[in-house]
């Protein structure tokens, strides 16, 4: 069974926000979602930051790359202005920042492992350390109870494509639950995933076929797909026996989309 909520925004907010912000889960909240998707990454000093990209250009502006910069300056970057004006004073967040926001708000997380390039288990190891430590703590008792939004209590699933951070995070947090990502599913995803000890496979919806996804819930590990903005293929895939999945369209595709 899939103990997690189902429908999860991508990067924060999908579409409705720079991506990878805190103005991105105020969107998903505006939305219903107390759900989300994000990708970390270790800075040059080896703290985690909210950012998809390894180098810059993109989400904030200039030259350089988040590894060689120090969460300080990283988090005094704008990343907010490349998706409109009116979010120019967004920054890069931190990891702890962005966890604890997403607790206070009772947001469950899919926290992607996101490693530049030749840091792939250190930022396995620090991801599941910091979140086995954030999660370990009490949860804020100021909030009271609400059942329809109570999945922020939950503990995250972290996730990776890169099979060295996610045996990092095994290693380091072994009771913090792991996906793997898989662009396309090798032949040998079913041997990997069980060296890694995770209980579900997030894969990219493009590339899943019906016998795929059958074969991995047979197998009996949950599935994820990313990124689904289409709300028809959307029910596809829930036909197939996908358990969840992200979407930047959470305009188009609530939070209890069936
Ligand atoms: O975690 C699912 C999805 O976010 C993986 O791809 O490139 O959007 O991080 P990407
Ligand atoms: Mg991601």
């Amino acid at each position: 069974m899939w103990p997690y909520p189902r429908i999860i925004a991508h990067r924060g907010g999908g579409k409705l926000a720079p991506e990878n912000t805190i103005a991105g889960l105020r969107a998903g909240l505006a939305h219903g979602f107390h759900a989300v998707e994000f990708d970390v990454m270790l800075s040059q000093d080896g703290i985690g930051v909210i950012m998809h990209d390894p180098d810059f250009g993109r989400t904030v502006a200039g030259r350089g790359s988040v590894a060689s910069t120090t969460a300080a300056a990283l988090q005094a970057m704008d990343a907010g202005s490349w998706f409109g004006p009116q979010f120019a004073g967004e920054r890069v967040p931190l990891f702890t920042e962005f966890f604890e926001f997403c607790r206070a708000n009772r947001i469950w997380m899919n926290i992607e492992i996101k490693p530049a390039p030749g840091h792939d288990a250190a930022t396995g190891d620090w991801v599941a350390r910091k979140t086995a430590e954030l999660a370990g703590r009490p949860y804020p008792s100021t909030l009271g109870s609400d059942p329809e939004v109570d999945t922020g209590s939950a503990v995250p699933l972290l996730s990776s494509f890169s099979f060295e951070a996610l045996a990092a995070a095994r290693d380091a947090a072994p009771q913090i639950p792991r996906a793997y990502l898989l662009d396309k599913i090798p032949d040998d995803w079913e041997g990997q995933a069980r060296e890694l000890g995770a209980v579900a496979i997030h894969t990219n919806q493009k590339h899943l076929t019906p016998v795929m996804a059958k074969a991995i819930k047979d197998a009996g590990f949950g599935l994820f797909c990313y990124t689904v903005n289409d709300p028809e293929h959307a029910r596809t895939l829930l036909s197939w026996g996908v358990d969840a999945f992200c979407t930047d369209r959470i305009d188009l595709i609530g939070p209890a989309f069936a």
